[in-house]
């Protein structure tokens, strides 16, 4: 695509002229935002590059291990696993408010890379893969007061905290675009398509309380739902599909047996942007199906249930 090896070549020598010598940290989330910012200067300046990964343990079946392979392994790039599920979940203990919720991961989240960072010598950039949307969303809407619906931890004042400059080499671009330009970048294109996935993790996505027992349940019962959608050839329509544990736990009847087990409800939401968002129409065949094998497969859950809420007036996560 010719824009994007344009802007690709642009983005590479602004990145080199900003940061010349000097050495720079990014944050990795996993997600295909902060990738494509990490591949992109690590294009542009190499070894200067070291990328710190904070591992919250509120990550999806496997996610960790695929981040560290594909980064260590696959591109040779320098990456920091700090791996702190014990610290964050300990933290998150007896903490059901959304907002709480956010800004005990965030700053757990900012304490741990600091701490990280600080072993990097020299350093004095910080590498973010912020987006346009990120960007006006968590400011204010023109006109009005300031209004922030969530606060987005990934968002906010760590550069100025740690003494470090900003590189922002995504600050223009929307989503479609990010991606394009990973492709550019030859990033792996099952990785490319992936669905967004927020900062707090599954945090969000465990209304109430978080404990370890919900966290298992529901990774396993959103990978069931994430192979559903692919093997029916969905996912690429699909802006973001997961799976929520709900607060609540339901009767129901297996074999002989009366089971007491968590609900759950699947969210699927077609979008542009994440601004506004549809519920995906599956056939009801497609959601009888899958709710009989995360019934079947996954101990833990014996009721199921979609949402169709659009946003608005709904948001796309649960919190
Ligand atoms: P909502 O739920 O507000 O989400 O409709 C819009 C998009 O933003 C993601 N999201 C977050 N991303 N930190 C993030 O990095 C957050 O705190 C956060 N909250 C929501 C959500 O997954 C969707 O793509």
């Amino acid at each position: 695509d010719w824009t994007m090896a344009s802007y690709r070549d642009e983005a590479i020598r602004k990145i080199r002229e900003q940061v010349g010598d000097k050495r720079v940290i990014c944050g990795l989330s996993g997600g295909v935002d902060s990738s494509v910012a990490a591949v992109l200067i690590h294009e542009a300046i190499g070894d200067q590059l070291t990328c710190v990964f904070v591992d919250h343990g509120l990550l999806r079946l496997n996610e960790a291990e695929e981040v560290v392979a594909m980064f260590r392994d696959n591109y040779n790039i320098p990456l920091i696993h700090a791996d702190e599920a014990d610290l964050f979940i300990g933290a998150l203990e007896g903490v059901s408010d959304p907002e709480v919720k956010r800004k005990t991961i965030g700053k757990l989240f900012i304490d741990v890379f600091q701490r990280e960072a600080a072993r990097i010598d020299g350093a004095e950039f910080l590498a973010q893969g912020t987006l346009y949307p990120d960007v006006i969303e968590s400011v204010s809407f023109s006109g009005g007061p300031s209004v922030t619906i969530k606060s987005h931890h990934n968002v906010g004042g760590l550069p100025e905290k740690m003494g470090l400059k900003l590189v922002e080499p995504l600050r223009e671009l929307f989503k479609d675009e990010v991606r394009a330009l990973g492709r550019e970048l030859g990033l792996p294109e099952q990785f490319i398509g992936r669905h967004p996935f927020p900062g707090p993790g599954l945090a969000i996505r465990c209304p109430g309380e978080i404990t370890r027992d919900k966290l298992d349940i529901l990774r396993k019962a959103d990978a069931v739902f994430i192979d559903q959608i692919r093997k029916h050839g969905l996912y690429d329509e699909i802006w973001q599909a997961f799976v929520a544990i709900l607060p609540v736990r339901t009767v129901g009847v297996m074999g002989d047996g009366r089971t007491y087990d968590y609900a759950c409800a699947l969210r699927a939401v077609t979008s542009v942007d994440g601004m506004t968002a549809d519920y995906y129409p599956f056939t009801h065949q497609f959601l009888g199906e899958t709710a009989t094998r995360i019934i079947n497969e996954v101990k833990g859950i014996n009721r199921c249930t979609y949402d169709i809420t659009s946003k608005p007036p709904g948001t796309i996560e649960w919190e």
